[in-house]
């Protein structure tokens, strides 16, 4: 549990004193008494201040900062402050400074811009993190580091270029095994010797900043590979750090669907995983229940910290809507309510100037407590209090996992064909959306998580099949799990090679079928999922898009078939049974009420049931700590909505009110409730 020093959901966000002077800090101090804030994220981009030149550091401000915050109460949540490389670094070591995409050598600018293969960039940006620990490590002010910020994008610089080939000399050994995995004798392109392999961007196999390729093999090892070189420089620094403070937890901050890292990876060196949410006003609830189960099931269930979200509203979208009345709160026990121990912002005090002076914050431009968002802000601040330890470290206890790869995504992305729309993400939410709405929870997993404690698994769009998973799936169907998977599924192996034999490989014998063909179509075009006879929930005809697996039941029951075109009468739904178990295959991307029906289908027999039955737009869930039960009752509507509490007697941890049978919950309001 990471709450140890300060054992509440700590509350506070991103701050930047350096961006002030001596009198508003102390008015910042007295603002956060009043908000109730306790942990500031403080040294995120201070790298420039904290070493102005080569061989000199200085953390004056720094210290002054702490001992200050630490003072009125505040911790720290300490960056690394290398997130961005300062202006002489980027002058007298051209290493640090990326290539981007087109081959173009950056110049000095921006931020999260430093090359993760540059030896400069490496050499400070740990010797940085050790200095720090060195210095801070008896603070008692000092809560958990927060490395660097959050990791992202790509280089294709010469460093990059030839740690790619060590990289890829560890993993395949030989060249013959390189060329043999890429399939290179397609277009000629033998490597006879490791250095004509070359970075794969816009002078090479890639267009469209990376979304299309030439060859698959390559473009998926190169996003790997930079995914691991990132991962290395967050290494580099956390065990600097935990030389110094092994018992202050690390984290760095991800950022939820990022498309470019593959976080189950990361997850497995942070000891807290961390993330910043920013929703837009359209951003349906269900797919950031979504990213808050997935960055939950990063390390395997354990709680997570919300590190930023915006009090407010954003800068960088294109229309910034303020949060409506209410909705911060909702936002913040969202987050909670499906793992979150942490609720922080970005930031704590707008800044004057440059591109976020537009986003939110706490403290606004006013510089007064008497706005909108400041009184908001300090009724959260109140109500954790009020919270005090009763939701750190509890946990989630969900019976179905839907599996999220990033490596999968990847080379479904990369592909060229069958079909432009697909999206592996909108097809992962479909199913989880299905549940959510049921108040059924569910937990995100990579490919590698054990399945013995789950009775449902879900795998849309298994594209690629990683080895053992085909067998570790097996096994659970075999012992009494149910399976689903869809079209588009089992296709090809780590490499991208397609598994010969027949779609889809080395899932076939698991769910009875063979996929002879896979037909894609716009969109607008649909087909149909008839059933001649209905199946519990599921009734009449339902239409289906995207992608059409032309399959034949090689074993499994066909519960329903293809309504029109040339495929017409063939299966669209299949049920294999499998030891103790089912294995089910969705050949097409259905509408949402053939989700919604299959899922209720799929729970009946398994007989999972809802948290609570709810209105519409009010989202239930658990989290479970020793024998108690913590339900979280969230109105997402604008109105007034109910919910069933059943014959229990519930109350209420911030307002104390209880509840039984039929309940109204207000507009946009939030209940945590527990037994009495
Ligand atoms: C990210 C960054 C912050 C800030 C916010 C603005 O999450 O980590 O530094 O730029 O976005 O939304
Ligand atoms: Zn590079």
């Amino acid at each position: 549990m990471i709450n140890k020093a300060l054992p509440k959901i700590w509350y506070g966000g991103d701050y930047n004193p350096e961006q002030w002077n001596k009198e508003t800090w102390s008015e910042d101090e007295r603002m956060f008494t009043l908000a109730g804030i306790d942990v500031a994220t403080i040294n995120v981009f201070s790298w420039a201040l904290n070493q102005p030149s080569e061989n000199t550091y200085d953390f004056t401000w720094l210290d002054e900062t702490i001992d200050r915050l630490y003072e009125k109460n505040v911790f720290v949540c300490l960056a690394t402050s290398t997130a961005a490389h300062p202006a002489w670094m980027a002058k007298r070591y051209p290493d640090v400074r990326r290539v981007d995409f087109e081959g173009r050598k950056r110049q000095f600018g921006g931020r999260h811009n430093s090359c993760p293969n540059s030896p400069t960039y490496r050499k400070y940006a740990s010797r940085m993190a050790e200095k720090l620990a060195e210095r801070y490590q008896n603070h008692p002010a000092v809560l958990i580091w927060h490395v660097s910020n959050e990791y992202g994008g790509y280089c294709y610089c010469d460093n990059c270029q030839k740690e790619f080939h060590v990289w890829l000399k560890d993993r395949y050994h030989t060249l013959d095994a390189v060329n043999q995995a890429w399939n290179t004798t397609f277009w000629g392109h033998t490597f006879y010797e490791w250095d004509e392999i070359v970075v794969p961007n816009g002078l090479s196999e890639e267009w469209e900043h990376g979304n299309n390729t030439n060859f698959q093999g390559i473009s998926l090892d190169y996003r790997r590979f930079q995914s691991d070189s990132l991962l290395d420089v967050f290494k580099l620094e956390r065990d600097q750090l935990k030389k110094h403070t092994p018992d202050i937890p690390v984290t760095t901050n991800l950022m939820g669907l990022y498309p470019e890292l593959d976080y189950f990876k990361w997850g497995k060196e942070m000891d807290v995983v961390s993330w910043d949410n920013y929703p837009s006003i359209d951003t349906p609830v269900s797919m950031t229940a979504m990213t808050h189960d997935l960055m939950r099931g990063l390390k395997s269930g354990q709680p997570f910290m919300l590190m930023e979200q915006t009090p407010s509203q954003q800068n960088w979208q294109a229309f910034n809507a303020l949060k409506r009345p209410g909705v911060m709160r909702l936002w913040s026990y969202q987050a909670v309510a499906h793992g979150a121990d942490t609720v922080m912002f970005f930031q704590l005090r707008r800044s004057r100037g440059a591109t976020e002076k537009y986003h939110g914050a706490v403290i606004e431009h006013v510089g007064h407590e008497h706005t909108r968002v400041f009184k908001e802000s300090a009724a959260v601040g109140e109500e954790l209090g009020i919270l005090s330890d009763q939701i750190i470290d509890s946990r989630t206890d969900a019976k179905v996992a839907i599996v999220f790869d990033w490596e999968n995504r990847w080379a479904i992305n990369l592909s060229s064909g069958p079909s432009v729309a697909l999206d592996y993400v909108k097809e992962v939410h479909k199913y989880y959306d299905a549940f959510y709405q049921k108040n059924i929870p569910v937990d995100i997993i990579g490919v590698e998580e054990d399945l013995s404690q789950y009775q449902v698994v879900i795998a849309p769009v298994l594209y690629m099949i990683k080895e053992g998973h085909a067998n570790r799936l097996k096994k659970f169907v075999r012992d009494g799990g149910t399976f689903v998977t869809t079209f588009f599924s089992g296709i090809v192996d780590e490499n991208d090679l397609v598994t010969l034999g027949g779609y889809p490989g080395e899932l076939r014998e698991l769910v009875g079928i063979w996929s002879e063909e896979i037909d894609a179509l716009e969109p607008s075009h649909t087909n149909e999922i008839v059933f001649d006879t209905s199946i519990g929930a599921l009734k009449g005809s339902y239409t289906c898009n995207v992608l059409f697996d032309l399959i034949h039941a090689e074993g499994a029951e066909v519960l329903a078939t293809y309504g029109s075109d040339f495929y017409q009468g063939m299966p669209v739904l299949t049920k294999n049974t499998f030891g103790q178990g089912n294995a089910y295959y969705v050949a097409s991307s259905p509408d949402q009420t053939f989700i919604r029906d299959f899922v209720e289908n799929i729970c009946t027999d398994m007989d999972i049931k809802a948290l609570m039955v709810s209105a519409d737009g009010v989202e239930v869930t658990e989290r479970v700590k020793e024998e108690t039960s913590y339900l979280f009752i969230i109105n997402h509507n604008p109105e007034e909505a109910s919910f069933e509490a059943g014959e229990t007697v519930y109350i209420d941890l911030i307002t104390n009110n209880t509840y039984t049978g039929t309940n109204k919950i207000k507009a946009r309001d939030v209940l945590i409730l527990k037994q009495q």
